[in-house]
């Protein structure tokens, strides 16, 4: 166990405030060591709303604006996927420590920029991936970290989600090609097993993508299937779909893991079908909601569930688990900057492959990236 090194009081600013900002917000007004809480929020009414649903101090549309107040030395950047580079500039060049959900960015450049520009400053930064703070996978990573299956030599994973994500991200973008299930999605799989084997030194992917639905319409890509090698020649075999009905149960991810080693086996379901919900009429909650999904895994949103007003699962955990972090002076497991840019780089690489129809050597170059595209 590890003691508190230092009692900081925090004033927390908020850029974003959509679904994970008023989750991540909620949370952050009952810890005890928070005293001050702003928002930023491109829509005025949704500031007002979070905001008051909150008890936030001040709210405002300009995230710069709250950025330069006196109260705030910390920061959740939680505004869409491809729209977080400009918020945490501004604060890596004000010193404040970040919560920043993931991806660190799309744009592998931008990643890059952000990563060097986090590590030059020596701010404390962290990228939400939220799946580490679940018991299941904390229990799985302690095996595997204290050598239960031997050497890990082959994992599996495979992520199915209905389309309703990829629909919503397609939608509030006019870069279609920065969107893919991997960058998006695949990234929380590709996070997990990766932290499993962070010993590990991947050296080449390989992949293909299909696009027969959302192709069409949205110049999106369904799904792709990909594997990764590592120097000492284990392997990763990944693959993920966003492209299923919107019919299909699962709020957003179920997911199934397998990792073999030389001296054991962990298998891992986490597809959400112990919890099923079936309805004549649809609810309310969930990942926007739509009228033909009347049946659902409980669960399925990774986030966690809301429960007697408060959000109970990992995102709860890891919240607190960061505000711990930058108030008491505490470790946690949460991801650096430079892992959530290496996820950016696999994933990106995974997309190359599948476009080339060839093997990408790793670490891919931001050149190899610029002239694919
Ligand atoms: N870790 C997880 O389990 C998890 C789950 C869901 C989403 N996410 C991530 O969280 C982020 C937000 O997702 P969401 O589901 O809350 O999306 P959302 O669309 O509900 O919220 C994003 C909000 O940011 C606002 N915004 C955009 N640009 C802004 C700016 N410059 N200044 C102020 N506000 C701005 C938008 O108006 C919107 O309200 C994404 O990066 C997503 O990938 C993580």
């Amino acid at each position: 166990m590890i003691r508190p090194t230092q009692k900081k009081r925090l004033g927390l600013a908020i850029i974003g405030a959509g679904r994970v900002g008023l989750f991540r917000g909620g949370v952050a007004a009952r810890h005890p060591m928070v005293d001050w809480i702003g928002i930023a929020e491109i829509k005025p009414d949704r500031g007002k709303q979070v905001g008051e649903a909150i008890g936030a101090d001040y709210v405002t549309t300009d995230y710069k604006e709250l950025l330069a107040r006196p109260e705030v030395n910390a920061v959740i950047v939680a505004t869409d996927e491809h729209l977080h580079v400009g918020p945490i500039m501004e604060a890596v060049a004000r010193g404040l420590p970040l919560l920043i959900e993931k991806p660190l960015a799309t744009d592998l450049n931008e990643s890059i920029r952000v990563m060097h520009a986090i590590e030059k400053s020596g701010v404390d930064a962290v990228v939400g991936y939220t799946q580490r703070f679940r018991r299941r996978w904390l229990a799985a990573k302690e095996k595997v970290r204290t050598g239960a299956l031997g050497d890990v030599t082959m994992v599996t994973s495979r992520a199915f989600m209905n389309r309703l994500v990829a629909i919503d991200n397609y939608r509030r973008t006019d870069k279609p090609e920065t969107i893919s299930p991997m960058v998006i999605s695949g990234t929380h799989a590709l996070d997990i097993v990766m932290w499993m084997m962070e010993d590990k030194r991947p050296v080449e992917v390989y992949a293909r993508s299909v696009d027969k639905v959302l192709g069409p319409e949205w110049k999106g890509i369904d799904a792709t299937a990909g594997l990764i090698t590592f120097e000492d020649g284990s392997i990763y075999h990944l693959n993920i779909s966003w492209a299923l009905p919107v019919t299909w149960p699962g709020a957003v991810y179920s997911l199934e893991v397998g990792i073999n080693g030389t001296d054991g086996v962990l298998t891992i379901d986490d597809t959400h079908r112990d919890i099923v919900l079936a309805v004549s009429q649809p609810t309310s909650e969930g990942y926007a909601p739509d009228k033909q999904r009347l049946v659902d895994f409980l669960g399925s949103y990774p986030p966690g569930d809301m429960a007697l007003g408060e959000l109970r699962g990992p995102m709860r955990e890891e919240t607190v688990s960061w505000l711990d972090r930058i108030s008491l002076g505490v470790p946690t497991q949460a991801a650096t900057a430079a892992e959530a840019h290496d996820r950016l780089m696999l994933t990106k690489a995974l997309d190359l492959s599948a476009k080339l129809k060839r093997p990408i050597h790793l670490p891919l170059a931001v050149e190899d990236a610029l002239r694919a595209a």
